[in-house]
């Protein structure tokens, strides 16, 4: 169907049906602008279907959420914060996030379009080799770090960083997915030399504890207090994870888990990288503020020139090629 060439004016000039669906007024899409086909995510009252844009032909990954599940289960939060971030980041034109393409809904349903990562989560490759190598790890968790900078400098925090929602687009560099625990933190107010500073300012405060277990990090589950410095303790997290194969922080029930992280309960294997081993220290540290990186002027300058990242060139990595993961 999009290969089908139209002939204007005679045939003087032609058109394929591609050019004809980008030169029309975008109008609002529906569930039947689509061909949906496997499922490629679940989540607590949402799934993710690969789906075929039927005027483009182009693949999708379209978050299908039930109404009636997200009323019952008191959602309507969670999808409005995911809409919100990732409109932002949509319009950011930055290429580490999934992008928002288009919302609509059925009198059942609300849809999210999506780009579709075609290598899926970072975690069954993780899990696959059982430890990555320096160069991959130093690339994937280099990827990962730009994404953070852009999100923070957009005052947004992910909140639910892990290996799950960092997927792998056709070319193996990341899309940061699943914003449904972000929050956007309120614009900082601008500073003059006529501002009294309050030095006990206290910080913006949550109500609840959101993401998962493993990777939240102590400030959460103690003084539920918000700072993008929980997004680099996940960012620790992830990093050792990388290299030791598994979470730094594990447990059966997850109030030994609570305890391990609040006690900074957890040891390296043998054999972790020395460089990693003293990065991840300075990110999975108790107090938000003492991370390396909370302190920088430009975002995470500190991390950006740590030794572990010695000779990597942040600027190019996503035009660089994916170091091969085994
Ligand atoms: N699973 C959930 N969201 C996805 C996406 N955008 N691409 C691929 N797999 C996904």
């Amino acid at each position: 169907q999009t290969s089908q060439v139209v002939q204007v004016n005679g045939g003087g000039q032609s058109l394929t049906a591609d050019k004809i669906v980008n030169m029309m007024p975008v109008t609002k899409r529906n569930p039947k602008d689509y061909i949906f086909g496997k499922v490629i995510g679940e989540g607590s009252y949402s799934t993710v279907y690969l789906a075929k844009d039927i005027h483009t032909n182009r693949e999708h990954a379209i978050k299908v959420c039930e109404k009636q599940q997200i009323i019952r289960e008191k959602k309507r939060e969670q999808v409005r914060r995911e809409k919100d971030a990732l409109n932002i980041l949509s319009n950011s034109g930055s290429s580490l996030f999934v992008k928002l393409y288009c919302t609509f809904q059925d009198t059942e349903r609300l849809y999210f379009v999506m780009s579709y990562a075609k290598n899926g989560d970072l975690l069954p490759y993780i899990n696959k080799v059982g430890s990555f190598d320096a160069a991959c790890t130093r690339f994937y968790s280099g990827e990962i770090l730009r994404a953070l900078e852009h999100l923070h400098d957009l005052n947004i925090m992910h909140r639910d960083l892990k290996p799950e929602n960092i997927l792998l687009d056709h070319n193996m560099h990341i899309k940061v997915a699943d914003f449904g625990c972000s929050k956007i933190l309120e614009q900082p107010e601008a500073v003059d030399n006529t501002t009294i500073l309050d030095e006990n300012n206290p910080r913006q405060r949550t109500n609840s504890f959101v993401g998962t277990a493993q990777y939240v990090s102590p400030e959460l589950l103690t003084e539920k207090t918000i700072s993008p410095s929980s997004d680099l303790w996940a960012l620790g997290c992830i990093i050792y994870q990388m290299i030791a194969g598994l979470p730094p922080f594990r447990s059966r029930s997850e109030y030994m888990l609570f305890k391990k992280i609040l006690n900074l309960d957890y040891v390296y294997p043998d054999g972790f990288n020395a460089d990693a081993k003293d990065l991840v220290q300075k990110l999975l540290v108790l107090d938000p503020n003492e991370r390396l990186g909370t302190m920088d002027d430009q975002r995470y300058t500190s991390i950006r020139s740590h030794p572990f990242y010695n000779g990597l060139d942040f600027d190019t990595l996503h035009v660089t090629n994916p170091p091969p993961i085994y």
